[in-house]
């Protein structure tokens, strides 16, 4: 079967061509650089963008697959959670695709899409876990099997991506902020700074990273001259405390569940120091690591191809598409 799948949650518009026998066979991406200037994304200019970005998208995806629209078997949309306009011209964009060529039509959640990125190249297994860390989300997802999810934890307040984010802005490193704290953090000393781990008190394992943002402002804002605290170090610093609070997390989610597989998923996913770290922690208790090539980490197509596959299944009838959503769970999705 040959998926197309189409991702606008947010502001990338990408188009991914999944066949369930040859897994990826053409992925595109068109970044909206239009944000830069205003220091985040601005939800109408990425509608509009995405509107005139999806045909040479859609175009560029087919020629690279060398497919014509007629031989694609089923179209598989994000229609949540995300940027409300965003998702609607998307929706709008892959209905009219389906009813013009009479084609199935799948509505993906995009945090599902974010996790099953980890079977374009590989083949997942089950029972697993999964991290899911992006600009809008940082979760601990039980997989019983693709379809039955439980949520273990998420944050009370930021994203580790927003956390990311947040400081790179406020130290000038334009945005995204992930990528270039990253690799700062190579050349710098993670135990130049001490910035706090949040540990919320009611054995929960919920995530919170503003106190961290606050301490990391606090910190750069009381350094007397640059050199006191090189901007490397403190990228280094910064970059250690978001990965320890991730995987204290992890280290409790795990006790005493019986997991084949542990993966890493969502933009931050692409951090390798944050792979790293996860595989130091879980492989010596049997558990193997994963995490997608850090270019199907943050937002794509593919994945959502990818993920609509397993709906598409068994000949099983597809999914009823619902209307696009801008907040909801994977758990009780559906
Ligand atoms: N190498 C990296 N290290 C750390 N963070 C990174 C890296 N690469 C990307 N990121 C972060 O990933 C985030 C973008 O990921 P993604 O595209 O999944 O987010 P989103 O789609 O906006 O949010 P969501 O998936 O929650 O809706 C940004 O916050 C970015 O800073
Ligand atoms: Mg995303």
């Amino acid at each position: 079967m040959i998926i197309l799948g189409i991702e606008t949650s947010c502001d990338d518009t990408s188009a991914g061509i999944y066949c369930t026998r040859r897994k990826v066979m053409a992925s595109v991406l068109a970044t909206q650089i239009e944000h830069r200037a205003f220091g985040g994304v601005v939800p109408e200019l990425a509608s509009r963008v995405h509107l005139k970005n999806l045909p040479p998208v859609l175009r560029a995806t087919l020629e690279d697959a060398e497919l014509e629209l007629s031989d694609i078997d089923a179209v598989a949309v994000t229609h949540g959670p995300g940027l409300l306009g965003s998702l609607l011209v998307g929706l709008a964009f892959a209905r009219s695709l389906t009813k013009a060529w009479d084609k199935p039509l799948v509505g993906v959640h995009h945090i599902e899409s974010h996790i099953m990125a980890n079977n374009l190249e590989r083949d997942m297994v089950f029972p697993a876990m999964a991290l899911v860390v992006s600009g809008g989300h940082s979760q601990i997802i039980l997989i019983r099997e693709p379809g039955r999810y439980e949520l273990l934890a998420t944050t009370r307040d930021d994203a580790a991506g927003e956390a990311f984010d947040k400081v790179a802005k406020m130290l000038g490193l334009g945005y995204p902020g992930g990528p270039v704290v990253e690799k700062l953090a190579r050349e710098g000393d993670p135990d130049a700074l001490r910035l706090p781990i949040a540990r919320l008190g009611d054995g929960s394992l919920d995530y919170s990273f503003s106190g961290l943002k606050t301490a990391a402002r606090l910190a750069w804002e009381a350094r007397s001259a640059v050199s006191d605290c090189e901007l490397r170090d403190f990228c280094a610093s910064l970059q250690k405390a978001i990965i320890g609070q991730l995987l204290e997390r992890v280290k409790r989610a795990v006790r005493g569940r019986d997991i084949k597989a542990f993966y890493l998923a969502g933009g931050v996913a692409a951090n390798r120091a944050l792979l790293e770290a996860a595989s130091n922690l879980l492989e010596p208790l049997g558990i193997p690591v994963f995490a997608p090539s850090p270019r199907y980490c943050t937002d794509n197509g593919i994945m959502v191809a990818c993920a609509a596959a397993n709906h598409l299944r068994d000949d099983r009838e597809p999914p009823p598409i619902a209307e696009a959503f801008s907040r909801g769970n994977l758990a009780s999705w559906r």
